[in-house]
C-alpha cells in the first residue's frame, strides 16, 4: 500500500471519531433510558396488580352485602367497573408474564408486543407467512395431483403441512398472549391437522392409500384455495381494523364502512367454507367404507376417519356460532343507534 493511500485511510478513520463520540454518548443515554424504562414497567406493574386487587375486593364487598344495592352502592359499582376497564386498557401497553405453554416452547423471553403498530405488524407478518405458505403448497398439490405420483413427495407434502401447522400454533399463541381473540377451536383444529398429517406421513404405501391419495390431494388443492380466500378476508378486515385503530375518536362512517365490508366478505368466504367442511365429511365417509375394505390393513385409515369426522364437527359448530354471534351483535348495534 502506498504512503498516500494509508494517509488518507488514516484521515478517514480520524475524521470518524467525532461521530463514534457521538455513538458512545448516544449508546450510554439509551442504556440509562432502557434501565429507566424497566424501572418504571415494574412500577406500574405494581401499582396495577395492587389496584386490581382493592377493585376486586370491594366488588366482592358490594356484592356480600346481604340488603339489595342502594343507589350510592350502584353508582360506586359502576364507578368500579369503569376502573377496571381503564386498568385493563393499561394492561394492553404493560409486558405479561407467558403462558405455560409459551414458556415451555420458547422459555422465559417476553413475547409482549407493547404497542398497536407492533401488534398490528405481527398480525401481518403472520398473514403473509400464511399466504406465502399457501401458494407454495398450492402449486405443491398440484404437481402431486397431475404429474409427480410417488409415495416418497407425497410424504414431502405431509411433513410440509405438520410444519405449517405447528408455526401457525406458536404465532397465534403469541397473537393470543397480545390480546388477539383467535377462537381456542381454531387453534385445537391446528392441532389435530398436525395430528393427522403425521398420520399420513407414516401411512405406508399400501393398497388403502392408494384408494384415498387422489381424493386426498383434490381436497388439499381446495384448502389451500380456501386459505387463500380466508387471507384476502383476514387481510382486508386488519388493514380496515388499522384505519379504525387509527382514528382515536372513532369515526362512526369508518366503524360502518368496515361492517359493512365484514359482512360481503363474510358472505362470499361462508359458502366456500361450508363446502370445505361438507368435503372433511366425505373423506371421513370415505375412509370409513376404506377401513372395512378386506384389503385394509392399516390402523391410519380408522384414525383418521376420525379425525376428519371430529374436524367436520368442529369446524362447521364454531363457524355457525361466529356466525350467529355476530348477528346476534349487529342487530344489537342497529337497536342502538
Ligand atoms: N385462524 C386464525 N385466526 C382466526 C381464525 C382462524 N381460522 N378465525 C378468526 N381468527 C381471528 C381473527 O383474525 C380475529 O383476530 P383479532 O382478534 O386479532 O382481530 C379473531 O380471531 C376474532 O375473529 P372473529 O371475529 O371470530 O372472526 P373473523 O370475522 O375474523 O373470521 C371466519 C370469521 C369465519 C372468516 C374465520 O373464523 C374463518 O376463516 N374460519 C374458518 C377457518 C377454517 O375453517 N379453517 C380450516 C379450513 S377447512
Amino acid at each position: 500500500m502506498s504512503f498516500l493511500s494509508q494517509a488518507s485511510l488514516t484521515d478517514e478513520f480520524d475524521d470518524l471519531k467525532e461521530e463514534y463520540e457521538t455513538l458512545v454518548k448516544q449508546n450510554q443515554v439509551y442504556k440509562e433510558k432502557l434501565a429507566d424504562l424497566k424501572k418504571i414497567q415494574s412500577k406500574c406493574l405494581s401499582l396495577l396488580s395492587h389496584q386490581n386487587k382493592k377493585y376486586k375486593q370491594l366488588r366482592q364487598a358490594l356484592e356480600g352485602s346481604d340488603s339489595s344495592l342502594s343507589e350510592e352502592d350502584a353508582a360506586l359499582e359502576k364507578k368500579i367497573t369503569e376502573r377496571q376497564k381503564s386498568c385493563r386498557s393499561i394492561q394492553e401497553n404493560l409486558p405479561k408474564p407467558n403462558s405455560f405453554l409459551l414458556n415451555v416452547i420458547v422459555g422465559q423471553i417476553s413475547l409482549s408486543l407493547l404497542t398497536k403498530a407492533e401488534k398490528y405488524d405481527y398480525k401481518q407478518g403472520y398473514e403473509q407467512f400464511k399466504l406465502y405458505t399457501t401458494i407454495i403448497m398450492l402449486v405443491y398439490s398440484l404437481v402431486n395431483l397431475f404429474i409427480v405420483q410417488y409415495r416418497f413427495i407425497d410424504a414431502i407434502y405431509h411433513f410440509m403441512i405438520v410444519w405449517y401447522y405447528c408455526t401457525l400454533v406458536l404465532r397465534e399463541n403469541i397473537l393470543r398472549h397480545n390480546g388477539s381473540r383467535i377462537k381456542g377451536w381454531w387453534v385445537i383444529h391446528h392441532y389435530l391437522t398436525v395430528l393427522l398429517s403425521g398420520i399420513l406421513l407414516i401411512w405406508p404405501d399400501s393398497i388403502s392409500y392408494r384408494m384415498f391419495r387422489t381424493q386426498f390431494m383434490v381436497f388439499g388443492v381446495y384448502l389451500n384455495f380456501l386459505q387463500l380466500l380466508q387471507y384476502y378476508y383476514q387481510s382486508g378486515c386488519l388493514y380496515r381494523l388499522r384505519a379504525l385503530g387509527e382514528k382515536s375518536d372513532m369515526d362512526i362512517t369508518v366503524a360502518e364502512e368496515f361492517q359493512a365490508w365484514m359482512w360481503r366478505g363474510l358472505t362470499f368466504l361462508l359458502p366456500f367454507l361450508f363446502f370445505g367442511y361438507l368435503f372433511q365429511l366425505y373423506n371421513a365417509i370415505t375412509l370409513y367404507y376404506i377401513a372395512n375394505h378386506p384389503d385394509c390393513q392399516e390402523w391410519m385409515v380408522s384414525s383418521s376417519a376420525v379425525i376428519f369426522f371430529i374436524l367436520f364437527l368442529g369446524n362447521s359448530s364454531t363457524l355457525s356460532k361466529v356466525v350467529i354471534d355476530k348477528f346476534k351483535s349487529k342487530g344489537s348495534k342497529t337497536k342502538a343507534a
